[in-house]
């Protein structure tokens, strides 16, 4: 008989950007001439930096040649960015992390769930509610049902404390967050690495917007906490970081201290076990595009991808003080690219974050993503995000002063 993996029929029928993208659709069928401007997924509008680009041109005449032909690569990426990545990501910036302890790969949504097929099935997962949904529809599918959820709420500051996990293996947090924009403090994170290794737990640090951290002392890293390297992951991407959603790389640090337990409790390290999954999964990314990555640490590099970054941050700033002066509480949109509004926080309107997703689309022409299909306590919320031109993102602004 062909069984099916029956997990799959747990997770939620529709990803929550395939409802957005059919309700959109929808409303452009019934409207032909509208102008949809499009502040819902977090994918990035501003092209590659000319640094990266000519780098990846020069390796492009690489694999022109026989002299310079690279065929398959190290599975675990290039030498070249991965030392890059150890000295400017970490070594430079005071941590701790070598360059074996870096994998590179296309991107930080692989890792992310990927990385659960290391542990027991029977391992207690705990994910911020709302959440990044792959980390929850993994474990799902691979059949870890039973999932803690941390409310991530405004008593709270969108970071919920340690002790609201309970007896969880493993916990996921991700730091500027996705969807609300929240930031913790290095006190905040310190709390979770100190509880991590004192109950022999893992923490999956997301990292993905690390880039967009400006105020001084918040964390770019698990690894500005003492002690991290024993109880935390980290994922990396060059996503938002330098516009690579279409290039595709990121990266996965193990540092060597890590391990889980066997059956008879002797640990098991998980670098050479994450090492064994991508070497036998996974073919590296490209030569072309690891040649881009590592153009992303030249000083034109860091010139160019930061002021694309500190413009994308404009245009946050812009949205949040417009919600702002409409009477809306809102998070993030400081250190990170979304903003967090509360739909109901103004008096007078529901509190129903598709109603008001809804009612933004139809009356604006504006995309947003409704905060209840992040999680139960994304309910009440929308999220913008500041990823478009700044043309789009003041005439957006515009519409919704008329409309709200
Ligand atoms: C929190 C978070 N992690 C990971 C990713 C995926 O990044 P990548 O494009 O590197 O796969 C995203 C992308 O939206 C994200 O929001």
């Amino acid at each position: 008989m062909l069984h099916v993996n029956e997990n799959y029929s747990k997770i939620k029928p529709t990803y929550l950007f395939a409802e957005i993208a059919h309700r959109v659709a929808a409303h452009q069928a019934k409207n032909p001439g509208a102008k949809i401007i499009r502040l819902g997924i977090g994918d990035v509008t501003e092209p590659l930096a000319p640094s990266i680009v000519a780098a990846m041109h020069r390796a492009v005449d690489d694999e022109a040649g026989r002299e310079n032909f690279h065929g398959y690569g190290p599975e675990q990426g290039y030498a070249f960015l991965r030392d890059k990545i150890a000295k400017c990501d970490f070594q430079d910036r005071g941590m701790d992390i070598r360059s074996d302890e870096i994998l590179v790969s296309d991107g930080a949504k692989c890792d992310c769930g990927n990385i659960q097929e290391l542990f027991g099935t029977d391992v207690k997962i705990a994910v911020g509610d709302p959440v990044y949904p792959v980390y929850v529809d993994t474990n799902v599918m691979a059949g870890r049902g039973d999932i803690r959820l941390l409310p991530c709420t405004a008593e709270n500051g969108f970071v919920p404390p340690p002790e609201t996990a309970g007896d969880a293996d493993i916990v996921y947090l991700c730091y500027p967050n996705n969807p609300t924009g929240a930031v913790a403090t290095k006190a905040q994170l310190q709390a979770w690495v100190d509880w991590a290794n004192a109950g022999k737990r893992l923490l999956l640090f997301d990292a993905a917007y690390e880039a967009f951290v400006r105020t001084p002392g918040i964390p770019r890293s698990i690894y500005e906490c003492q002690g991290a390297r024993t109880c935390a992951i980290e994922f990396r991407s060059y996503s938002k970081t330098a516009g690579f959603t279409g290039v595709r790389c990121g990266y996965t640090v193990v540092p060597d201290e890590l391990v889980a337990y066997a059956s008879d409790g002797s640990g098991v390290p998980l670098k050479p076990m994450w090492t064994r999954r991508q070497t036998t999964k996974f073919n590296g990314a490209s030569y072309i595009t690891q040649r881009g990555a590592e153009a992303i640490y030249s000083p034109e590099g860091q010139r160019e991808t930061r002021a694309t970054v500190d413009f994308y941050l404009g245009n946050a700033k812009l949205i949040r003080e417009a919600m702002c002066a409409k009477g809306y509480t809102a998070t993030g949109g400081v250190d990170s690219p979304y903003i967090w509004v509360g739909v109901g926080s103004k008096s007078g309107d529901a509190g129903d974050s598709w109603a008001f997703f809804d009612k933004l689309l139809a009356e604006a022409n504006v995309v947003t993503t409704p905060g209840a299909g992040f999680g139960a306590a994304g309910e009440g919320y929308i999220r913008i995000s500041a990823f478009n031109s700044r043309e789009n993102v003041l005439e957006a602004i515009s519409r919704l002063d008329k409309v709200l």
